[in-house]
């Protein structure tokens, strides 16, 4: 389902780096299950998915289209082939309103101050994505590209398509809302298990209140490694 909610949220599309037609090796890190569409759409990749979780199904498998699941590691420039490319894609987990249209009451808003300074006391801030463009240039590569779209958490928006992504959000915050946020609060924070279900309760609550016009920004960052790298 949150597949489809980004394909939604993208406008049809899984990447937006301008690759060339007919790619050769494609490697999708934290591919959930989503590296068998890439290989359905360009059969002349070998297409190899690493994700920490094995959830890729079996059947659907032959061996241009692989899961693995090594650990990952930050050394995607080392291994990407001159003039190749690279794209991130990742939700700036910072609730954000244009209208003001969330108040400083909301629960919702409560859980977003907790689980950002929890999220950056574990040292993994989850305004990461923010920083992608710059930690792009800094590597070398050009024609680095960043594109961020809103991400409703609820089906508060007028446009359609927007409207099915808040609601494929909303079903994702409200249903897994236990197993996105205990650890942080439990283990990051120290609240106990039954102050936590009351509080998450009354966040679920106001996550679905459609008068609230809250978003989070999604980043799609891509940049190609240049041709000749200085030796
Ligand atoms: C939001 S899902 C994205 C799945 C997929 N890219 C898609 O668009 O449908 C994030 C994925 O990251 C994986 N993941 C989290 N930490 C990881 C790690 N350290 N190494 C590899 N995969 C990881 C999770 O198991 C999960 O499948």
């Amino acid at each position: 389902m949150a597949h489809a909610k980004y394909f939604m949220l993208l406008e049809k599309k899984r990447w937006l780096a301008p690759i060339p037609a007919k790619p050769q090796k494609v490697l999708d890190l934290a591919c959930g299950t989503g590296h068998i569409d890439f290989a359905d759409a360009n059969p002349s990749a070998e297409v190899i998915g690493v994700d920490i979780a094995p959830i890729q199904p079996k059947c659907r498998n032959p061996p241009s289209r692989q899961a693995r699941t090594p650990k990952s590691n930050n050394s995607n420039n080392r291994h990407l082939k001159p003039g190749g490319w690279l794209e991130f894609q990742c939700i700036d987990g910072s609730l954000k309103c244009d209208d003001g249209t969330v108040p400083e009451t909301s629960q919702f808003k409560e859980y977003d101050r907790l689980l950002r300074a929890a999220a950056t006391a574990f040292g993994t801030p989850l305004e990461d994505p923010t920083g992608y463009a710059k930690w792009f240039e800094g590597a070398g590569f050009e024609g680095v590209t960043e594109r961020v779209f809103k991400m409703p958490t609820n089906p508060w928006p007028k446009d359609p398509r927007l409207r099915l992504v808040g609601a494929l959000e909303q079903e994702n915050l409200t249903g897994n809302l236990e197993g996105i946020s205990t650890r942080v609060f439990q283990k990051g924070l120290g609240w106990g298990a039954d102050e936590s279900s009351v509080f998450f309760a009354a966040v679920r609550k106001d996550i679905k209140n459609r008068r609230h016009h809250s978003y989070y920004p999604f980043y799609v960052v891509y940049g190609q490694k240049p041709l000749l790298t200085a030796t």
